[in-house]
């Protein structure tokens, strides 16, 4: 989504800038802009399209100056164009302002500007912030900033400056992420710290209703009643070389690769062998509380929320707690059942999804103690939950997540564990699964090993219209991530179904045409899926089949096996998922797409 940066200090502002824009390039968006100030005022420059376009602009008509705001945008209010791009200039030339969210009351605000004599030129809520602000100047920017953001009603998070008040970038955050970077005689501003993480790695995390001026020399965070407020600074402890792409040709490439090492770290510290425990330090329950949750709701979007229907079986297997699983934007929208002793856990791997978070306060606000599993450390829900579990997966770019599902599957199993032990599981079962878990990095090895077989059939089915994913059990939402994993990245019609499910309708699809991948690894169900896979196979559909053993039922009734080593049928997901990944991206780079940079998705949605 939207990414803001800003820079004020002794150097030029604009290769910071858009240093700091291709940084936030991950996040998706559909324009660019800067704004500069100098000793010859406000100067401008905005493209559609990519970053690229903007650099081209700037190589034209230069600008320069010590002080800058930077935006990509993503468009909510107006198509993608060079007129609806931010930096957004008011009336009079002296204000420019970027803005991440939406303006509610903006097209209200708008009437009253134009009646007294306002023009605009775009067709966003933005522009009417900016002109409000140049209404309420009075001599100082951050006063005009913050009666104009009491007038409007939304979420945001803006960086502000002007002619008028130069020296000082006035920043606020409602909603959508900000933060302070500090440096040595000169600040930032950011809406990810991956914009800024090339020049400092202190930063200061701004709250909700939080504003602040910074300036070169220093930084003031306070509230909408001016009060002065004492924000902790924090360490960001990423290496530069985590955000870069490393000698791969995408970041999804990366990452996927990278899957070895992340669930280790996501395991570090954290599963006690001898004792078939996990130790998980953050999660502020005590041994009581841990003894009297009676309910668990899992609340996520996309992906996350696969990640949760694998959280649920995997709960209420090993501690038998009833859980329910809910997609975050439905919710808060209903009138959910929640007890004192409702645990509500809310996964998310950016922290910032606005669905997601709203429905860990609506949780909270109805007396759930909320739990996040959340990647970004310093992300709102992971400041704002009551406890957590980091899931260590290092910063995840390509758009569509790989190794934080992995990460995140493997978290929930350490919490079921955890609860189960508390209850009746028995430590030699808590053994058999902790030594499992231990076992997954080397095994996800092994798959990677045999990526170019993927590859080859990624070759053979990259002209496909449209797949079928289907899995039984623990491989239900396998197949749900595997169908979004390919349609996201490639734009080919993908479905996950419940296996046996499929008789009630999607079996109207199969032809010679149609590939299904069925996830069929070695487990309880194994015997019912391949009745399922007869039965595609009787329609002549193309059948992929992932599975974990030599199978002799399997000969001649599947067109392709790919083989998954053995693990137990709860950590099945995690192996397969990650063939499942590499044949999205694979039929995707050959489709020509834009892996890391899907059309029309975001990183992180940080609207409703
Ligand atoms: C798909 C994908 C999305 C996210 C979803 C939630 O590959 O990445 O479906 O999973 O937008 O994002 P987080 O986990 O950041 O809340």
């Amino acid at each position: 989504m939207c990414g803001i940066v800003g820079y004020v200090g002794s150097r030029n502002s604009v290769p910071l800038l858009i240093e700091g824009l291709k940084r936030l390039e991950y996040r998706g968006y559909d324009s660019a802009g800067v704004a500069v100030l100098n000793g010859h005022g406000l100067e401008t420059r905005r493209a559609e399209g990519k970053i690229a376009k903007l650099e081209q602009v700037l190589a034209v008509t230069p600008a320069e100056g010590g002080l800058g705001i930077g935006h990509t945008r993503w468009a909510t209010h107006g198509p993608p164009a060079e007129r609806n791009a931010h930096p957004h200039l008011s009336n009079d030339g002296t204000i420019a302002l970027v803005h991440n969210g939406i303006i509610e009351n903006y097209a209200e605000l708008k009437q009253g500007l134009k009646a007294q004599g306002y023009v605009f030129h775009s067709d966003t809520d933005t522009e009417v912030l900016t002109n409000l602000v140049q209404e309420l100047y009075g001599g100082r920017l951050e006063d005009a900033v913050l009666a104009a953001l009491e007038r409007g009603e939304g979420t945001y998070g803006i960086a502000v400056v002007s002619t008028r008040d130069p020296g000082k970038i006035v920043a606020a955050r409602k909603g959508s992420p900000l933060l302070v970077g500090l440096g040595d005689g000169e600040h930032f501003i950011a809406s990810d710290a991956s914009a800024i993480l090339a020049h400092t790695r202190e930063v200061v995390y701004l709250n909700d209703g939080d504003l602040a001026v910074v300036r070169k020399d220093g930084y003031r965070v306070f509230d909408m009643k001016a009060t002065t407020l004492d924000r902790p600074v924090a360490k960001i402890d990423w290496e530069l070389a985590q955000i870069e792409r490393g000698g791969y040709d995408h970041f999804m490439l990366k990452e996927i690769f990278e899957q070895p090492q992340t669930l280790e770290n996501t395991m570090r510290g954290r599963v006690v062998l001898e004792d078939g425990m996990s130790k998980l330090g953050g999660i502020n329950l005590s041994h009581d509380e841990l003894l009297t949750i009676d309910q668990v709701i899992i609340t996520a979007c996309g992906t996350s929320w696969h990640s949760a229907l694998i959280g649920e079986m995997l709960i209420e297997d090993l501690a038998r707690i009833p859980v329910e699983v809910e997609y975050a934007s439905e919710f808060r929208y209903r009138n959910p059942i929640v007890t004192p002793n409702t645990l509500c856990i809310v996964i998310s791997q950016s922290g910032e999804t606005a669905d997601t978070l709203a429905a860990m306060r609506e949780a909270k606000r109805r007396g759930a103690k909320t739990l996040g599993l959340v990647n970004v450390v310093g992300s709102t829900i992971a400041r704002e939950d009551d406890g957590g579990i980091y899931l260590h997966a290092g910063p995840e770019i390509g758009v569509a997540s790989t190794k934080a599902f992995t990460s995140q599957v493997v978290a929930l199993a350490l919490l079921a564990l955890k609860l189960g032990r508390k209850r009746q599981l028995s430590s030699v079962r808590g053994r058999e699964i902790a030594q499992a878990l231990l076992d997954l990095p080397a095994q996800v090895k092994q798959i990677l090993d045999r990526a170019p077989e993927i590859e080859a059939l990624a070759e053979r089915y990259k002209d496909a219209q449209n797949f079928l994913y289907l899995g039984r059990g623990y491989n239900f939402p396998t197949a749900l991530e595997g169908a979004l994993k390919l349609k996201e990245i490639s734009y080919i019609h993908a479905e996950g179904y419940p296996a046996a499910e499929m008789k009630h309708g999607p079996i109207a699809l199969i032809d010679e045409n149609m590939p299904v991948v069925f996830i069929a690894p070695h487990d309880a169900v194994f015997d019912k899926v391949v009745s399922n896979i007869q039965e595609v196979k009787a329609r002549r559909g193309r059948i992929i089949c992932l599975t974990s053993r030599e199978e002799h039922m399997l000969e001649g009734l599947v067109d392709h096996e790919i083989r998954i080593p053995p693990t137990l049928d709860m950590l099945t997901p995690v192996l397969a998922s990650v063939p499942l990944q590499l044949l999205a991206y694979y039929i995707a780079v050959k489709r020509g797409a834009n892996v890391d940079q899907p059309r029309n998705l975001a990183k992180s949605v940080t609207v409703e």
